[in-house]
């Protein structure tokens, strides 16, 4: 009898667990439009977000509101290096949209563009918190 019981607690609190973890994940679950989330999804595998942190892409700390092709240490191609773009709402939605229409032949490779103008919003809404 007594083995019973505790099989059946461990039972209880193995489902409690689990009903807690469902929670957990569904508290979790991002909006597409989350700033953060949106950043994370498109651009973080190329891109960091710390202030001198280059990775395959320039680190985008402080990218709004300055000069395009600017941050040190960082080879950019040929057409960043020449431009006298300063990234501002309208310039970053385009380039986020279709990188080759801003810059051709731009390193962005794999990153064919974010069609969704929701999702390039909050995008920009997060590149402007990084200052
Ligand atoms: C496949 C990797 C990759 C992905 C994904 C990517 N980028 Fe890039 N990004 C790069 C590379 C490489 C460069 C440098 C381009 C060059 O030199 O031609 C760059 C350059 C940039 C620049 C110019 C920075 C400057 O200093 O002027 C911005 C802005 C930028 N990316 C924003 C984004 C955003 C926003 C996203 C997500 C929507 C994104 N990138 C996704 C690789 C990537």
């Amino acid at each position: 009898m007594k083995n019973t019981r505790f099989a059946l607690s461990w039972i209880g609190f193995a489902l409690l667990a689990g009903s807690f973890v469902t929670v957990a994940a569904f508290a979790q679950a991002p909006s597409s439009t989350d700033p953060q989330v949106a950043f994370n999804n498109h651009c973080r595998t190329c891109h960091s977000a710390q202030p001198g942190d280059n990775r395959l892409g320039p680190a985008l700390h402080g990218v709004m509101g300055r000069k395009a092709g600017s941050v040190e240490g960082y080879s950019y191609s040929p057409g960043f290096k020449t431009t006298d773009l300063v990234w501002n709402d309208a310039n970053m939605d385009e380039f986020i949209a279709n990188p080759n229409s801003v810059f051709p032949g731009n390193n962005m490779a794999t990153f064919a563009g974010l069609k969704d103008a929701g999702d390039r919003k909050a995008i920009i809404e997060y590149l402007k918190s990084l200052k």
